[in-house]
This record gives structure tokens, C-alpha cells and sequence, in this order.
């Protein structure tokens, strides 16, 4: 299959720990062909959306070392339609560029795209989770996204809690995460007046969420393929911070899902393919959904280390089984059975 990478620059990724070059590199290693690109090399020539691209040069069995792997590849420069892929796999980073979704809209039927465009539109900040229709609050903590600063404070004075978590609604990496505690309400309108009014000329909203009992020993990172989690492990915080991101230093463990954490992935998973999610990294704290990542989420090599799995082999093989699948549909279409169809 022809699969193309859309992602951050090839000389930004830290070939010892980079997921997106284990997926690349197993995409190698079954002998398809790969190009990859970044968001800023996307153009429109005569309504055909193209990119400028560095297709990676087949020279026999890559090298099973991913720094071997990564220092020698080599690249044909190339400008290639994007709606002749088979796939395009979406590895940028947050923030997602809404732009990138505009161009990709006008091939979105003709290419599986992972994920699919109008799934990361819907899912690409925090309301995707917030909004989760959970009428027995089991599944994700009381949250509120608002930007009515006296509605915000209302709800800190009236929780049962003592803390509760502030965070930007499209924040990223841990960044901008804090605990808020009842005993420091003086400090409160201040900090929300900030995170609200934080850039010029444009308000943000914020979402104030119940501190979830459990967050010191860290959170669950999910990977789910197709619905179903394909491997897991917990971040732990560094001492004294809230945040267990790996950006912001914390380690991380081997984790086995429990029961409850299986049923919230099989609820969770069927929402997540039917909004067209078929890659995405979940954040759980104390059995609770924190957040659905779907841009480029990351932790495979961490979760392949702690486990000795390859799940780049199963994310393969289920972009194999896809295409396989969609080419089959496509030799079955017959544009005769349009007629009597097709509209007056
Ligand atoms: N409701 C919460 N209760 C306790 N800890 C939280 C809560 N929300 C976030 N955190 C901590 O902050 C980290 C980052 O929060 P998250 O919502 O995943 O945002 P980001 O997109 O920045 O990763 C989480 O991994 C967790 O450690
Ligand atoms: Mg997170």
C-alpha cells in the first residue's frame, strides 16, 4: 500500500523514543511504499490537493535498529497527489491546525485518513470528553467548560470538594494544569480572569473538573486501535506536581487494565469508531476518562519496552486489513448500480 505520514519535521524526532518512526518504520519493513510530509507543504494545483513529499528509498531489509534505521533512510524528493494514498496517517502535533483539515476535506472519500478528518475536528480539544454522555458519572469526572467567570466561581463554591482541577480547554502536554483549593478562594477570580483573558482581543474558555481521588499515583495511558486497547501503562508524577505528562517529567510503569478500565474502553471504543477515531491514546485516573488524544498520541515505544510488544505490527496490519478491504469494495462498484439512484 502507498501511505503517507503527515507529521512534525523528520529532524525533530528522537529516533530512541519516537512512536511515529516505529510505525513508519514496520509500514518499511512490509514493503510498502512510504512518504511522509509536514502540514506546511500542502498545496492546491488546478483543484488537486498535492504535497511536496520525501519518499522514503526502498533499499532491502531496513535495519532492525531504529537509530541505525533513522540515520540512514533516505529520501526522493516528490510532489504527490494526496488522494492517491491509501492512507494518510495524521502524526502532527497539537495544536492541530484547522487549515490542514480544510485541504484534506477535498480528499477525504478517496483516502482511509487515520484519523478521519471530520473525527479530529470534533475531537481535537477537550469538550470531545467533556460532552460524553455519562447520565451515572461513571465514566468521566464532573467537568465544566465555561468562560462566565461568576458561573465558574459559582460552581468552586458549591462542589462538594475541597479541590477541583483547572486546565485550558486546548491545552497539551500537562501545560497549564492546577489544582484550585476552596481555601484559597482570594487567589481564584484572579487566575480565572487570567486563563480567560490570557491573549489579547480573544477570551478562552476553561474547563474546572473535579479533582479525581487517585492522581497522585498517576494516570493510564490507553492506546486504542479500531475500538479496542492495544496495550497501556501509568505515568507517575514527579513529587509535589499534579500533572504525570511525560512532558512535564513523569516516569513510567507497567500497567495491566482492570476490569472497569476494559468496560470503559469497550463503551468508549464504540463512540470513537463511529466518530471515525481509530488511533487515539486515553487518559484514565482512578478509572476515570481524563481525556481523548487524538492527534499523534504517542507512548508506544514506552508501553513495547515495558511489555516487549511491537504494536506498530498491529497497527499495520490493520491499516493492511482496511485497504485491503476498501479495494475490494472499490472492484465490487459497478456504476450501473447508481442508475435509478441517482438524483433528478
Ligand atoms: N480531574 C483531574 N484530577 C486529577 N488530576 C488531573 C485531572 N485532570 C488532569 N489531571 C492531571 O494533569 C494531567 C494532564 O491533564 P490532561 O487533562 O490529560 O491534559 P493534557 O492535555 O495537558 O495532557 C493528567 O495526566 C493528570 O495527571
Ligand atoms: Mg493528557
Amino acid at each position: 500500500m502507498k501511505i503517507c505520514f503527515i507529521m512534525y519535521p523528520w529532524e525533530r524526532v528522537n529516533p530512541a523514543q519516537d512512536s511515529t518512526l516505529r510505525i513508519i518504520h514496520e509500514s518499511v519493513k512490509k514493503g510498502h511504499e512510504v512518504s511522509i510530509t509536514h502540514p506546511s507543504n500542502l498545496t492546491i494545483r488546478d483543484s488537486v490537493t498535492l504535497s511536496f513529499c520525501k519518499k522514503i528509498v526502498a533499499n532491502g531489509k531496513p535495519s532492525a535498529n531504529m537509530i541505525s534505521f533513522y540515520k540512514n533512510v533516505t529520501f526522493d524528493s516528490q510532489i504527490e497527489a494526496l488522494g492517491e494514498f491509501d492512507v494518510i496517517f495524521m502524526r502532527d502535533n497539537p495544536p492541530m491546525d484547522g487549515l490542514l483539515l480544510n485541504f484534506l476535506d477535498s480528499i477525504k472519500d478517496d483516502v482511509f485518513i487515520i484519523n478521519a478528518i471530520d473525527g479530529l475536528r470534533e475531537a481535537n480539544n477537550k469538550i470531545y470528553t467533556a460532552a460524553y454522555y455519562d447520565p451515572n458519572r461513571e465514566l468521566i469526572p464532573v467537568t465544566h467548560v465555561s468562560k462566565n467567570v461568576d458561573y465558574l466561581l459559582r460552581m468552586i463554591k458549591e462542589s462538594e470538594n475541597d479541590k477541583m482541577i483547572m486546565k485550558p480547554l486546548d491545552g497539551y502536554g500537562g501545560s497549564g494544569v492546577i489544582v484550585i483549593e476552596k481555601s484559597a478562594m482570594h487567589n481564584i477570580r484572579s487566575l480565572l480572569d487570567f486563563y480567560i483573558n490570557r491573549e489579547k482581543g480573544q477570551s478562552n474558555y476553561v474547563i474546572l473538573q473535579e479533582y479525581v481521588e487517585g492522581a497522585e499515583d498517576g494516570d493510564v495511558r490507553i492506546l486504542m486501535l479500531n475500538g479496542e486497547p492495544i496495550g497501556a501503562l501509568r505515568r507517575r508524577p514527579v513529587a509535589g506536581d499534579v500533572r504525570s505528562n511525560i512532558s512535564a517529567g513523569g516516569s513510567v510503569e507497567k500497567y495491566k487494565l482492570t476490569k472497569q478500565d476494559k468496560i470503559l474502553c469497550k463503551k468508549i471504543g464504540e463512540k470513537l469508531v463511529r466518530d471515525g477515531i481509530y488511533y487515539a491514546g486515553l487518559d484514565l485516573i482512578g478509572g476515570k476518562l481524563i481525556e481523548v488524544n487524538v492527534m499523534s498520541p504517542g507512548t508506544i515505544t514506552d508501553i513495547n519496552r515495558l511489555n516487549n510488544t511491537k504494536l506498530q505490527e498491529k497497527i499495520i496490519k490493520y491499516l493492511e486489513h482496511v485497504v485491503e478491504q476498501r479495494n475490494e469494495l472499490k472492484k465490487d462498484f459497478r456504476p450501473e448500480d447508481l442508475i435509478g439512484h441517482a438524483e433528478a
